[in-house]
């Protein structure tokens, strides 16, 4: 019974972790994932097919996330990260068929209510993620007095999809997305959508140094640490690196080169590129 046990274990160790994006976004969770757990398998899933999830209504943002979630089971997962925080809005499980489900909004949400002194944050999200309201209803369930100021800024979402990470164009959006939030003391900015930390460096120059930016990369990486120790699911500590399969719903070769470019610190063996269905 034991060995069957062990054997078991060791067969899901080896399992990928699944993680879904509509598009270049959950590169940066991804990145954040694989700097510290590099001997782990990944599979990533960008739905380019039907990106942007961010003006879609939440019905259409569940079904498109259930169905990408079935296709990452079909590749027999051992875990689900949901790197996409309009899809988190609409995803409340956290197992779906025997699979852990982690969403970015839970860890994004305690990292900002932990830093904010002034207690005033303001959360920068796609219109879905601010329509649905949860990084405020979760930031007041650490935070019960924070003042809590949501801006949808839809265009960032082409820009990083574009390469546009530094650009003055994007800066001029950005001028004109936040301006606003500046006057209103914030001391902490939430960066709700996930392509938005690849425009970082637009974002702080209109916000100055004394506004901490949140992404909830880093915070999940640390979420899913934790319960590798409280073993809800094995972790892979073979020395050897992990393989990542980049699978997309529709083909191309922007993601691919803006892909690898992004994760060039983090892997050392190239990742495989796949087309897929997940309808
Ligand atoms: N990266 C996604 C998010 O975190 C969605 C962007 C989009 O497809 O609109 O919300």
């Amino acid at each position: 019974m034991e060995s069957m046990n062990h054997e078991l274990t060791e067969c899901i160790i080896n399992r990928a972790i699944g993680v879904f994006d509509s598009g270049i976004g959950g590169i940066t969770v991804l990145k954040e994932l694989i700097r510290k757990f590099p001997f782990e398998n990944f599979i990533y899933l960008g739905d380019t097919a039907r990106l942007p999830y961010g003006s879609k209504s939440p019905d259409t943002v569940r079904q498109y996330s259930l169905q990408n979630m079935d296709f990452l089971i079909s590749r027999n997962v051992k875990a689900i990260v949901v790197a996409c925080n309009t899809a988190s809005t609409q995803i409340f499980e956290t197992d779906y068929k025997n699979t852990p489900i982690y969403n970015v909004i839970d860890p994004g949400a305690k990292k900002a209510a932990l830093a904010t002194e002034n207690k005033k944050i303001a959360v920068l999200a796609t219109r879905a993620t601010v329509a649905a309201g949860s990084y405020t209803l979760k930031i007041k369930l650490h935070l019960p007095d924070a003042e809590v100021f949501s801006q949808a800024c839809p265009l960032f979402v082409p820009l990083a999809e574009e390469g546009w990470h530094d650009d003055p164009i994007t800066n001029l959006i950005a001028f004109r997305y936040l301006q606003n939030l500046k006057s209103l003391d914030i001391d902490t900015a939430v960066l709700g959508c996930t392509h938005y930390p690849l425009l970082k460096s637009a974002i702080a120059k209109v916000f100055g140094n004394h506004v901490a930016l949140i992404d909830s990369g880093e915070a999940l990486a640390e979420e899913l640490a934790i319960d590798f120790e409280r073993s809800r699911m094995p972790q892979k500590t073979l020395f050897e690196h992990g393989s990542l399969t980049l699978c997309l719903t529709d083909a191309g070769q922007q993601f691919e080169n803006l892909s690898l470019n992004l994760l060039s610190e983090v892997i050392s063996i190239q990742p495989q590129f796949e087309t897929v269905s997940v309808i």
